[in-house]
């Protein structure tokens, strides 16, 4: 079969994907995580739920002494291989969920792009983040502090309708020091403005109305240190 191939060009460095339709392709959220990752060199990486693969392949391009990039999707993690081959990067993808797939292991950073949009009715399972948007994000939070080194990060976007500043009290809580190291503003596409009423009701959902009057989320990318 004839792959289709898109580009994704970031920090001056071109990744080649496979084009696929039931896997996440890179999205807002992905670049703005691609664009703020720094000071890789050296360091072992954990992408959590790589999709693509394509924050993975950056890290390692970026210089990563090792990554290792997990999804519970078997599809995700065939075409992540193929597309770290395409690139001529070495990465060690494994399938499970969350940090199954890496018990025991330590990580001097950690990259999540967590499947966050809210919604009663189920999504895409690489989109939907439960009926209040933080199912997949709860549990990630969980763990991370048992999987980093010291002073070693997590790299977590978070959209406001499911509430950044629980999100940072989240991190508190499990001995991070948050940050915010940078943020967006979206109009809501057609899924979001369907979603509305529903998103109106969340009790940690905000979201601001742009000069043309246009309801709009935010996009948060904290990086947390461990203590
Ligand atoms: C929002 S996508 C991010 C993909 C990629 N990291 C990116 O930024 O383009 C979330 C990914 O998490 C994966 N995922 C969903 N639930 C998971 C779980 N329980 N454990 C591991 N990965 C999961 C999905 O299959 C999907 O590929």
């Amino acid at each position: 079969m004839v792959e289709k191939i898109t580009t994704f060009k970031v920090k001056g460095i071109e990744i080649k994907l496979i084009k696929d339709r039931k896997i996440y392709m890179p999205s807002a959220a992905t670049r703005l995580i691609a664009e703020n990752l720094h000071e890789i060199d050296g360091l072992r990486v954990l992408d959590l739920g790589t999709g693509s693969g394509v924050l993975a392949i950056l890290a390692s391009k970026l210089g990563a002494r090792n990554v290792v990039a997990t999804d519970v999707s078997d599809r995700a993690i065939k075409i992540a291989k193929r597309n770290a081959e395409i690139n001529g990067v070495e990465i060690d993808f494994r399938v499970g969920d969350l940090f199954n797939p890496v018990r025991g292991e330590l990580f001097d950073l950690i990259i999540c792009n967590p499947p966050m949009t809210p919604s009663p009715i189920q999504l895409r399972r690489f989109t939907w983040g439960g009926i209040v948007g933080r199912f997949f994000s709860v549990r990630v939070l969980v763990e991370p502090p048992s999987h980093l080194r010291r002073n070693g990060r997590l790299i977590l976007p978070v959209i406001s309708l499911v509430g950044i500043g629980r999100t940072y009290q989240a991190l508190l809580g499990r001995g991070f020091i948050p940050k915010i190291l940078d943020y967006q503003v979206h109009p809501f596409g057609k899924i979001l403005r369907r979603l509305l009423n529903h998103l109106k009701s969340l009790p940690d959902s905000d979201y601001v109305y742009d000069h043309l009057g246009r309801v709009c989320w935010r996009l948060v990318l904290f990086e947390a240190i461990k203590t």
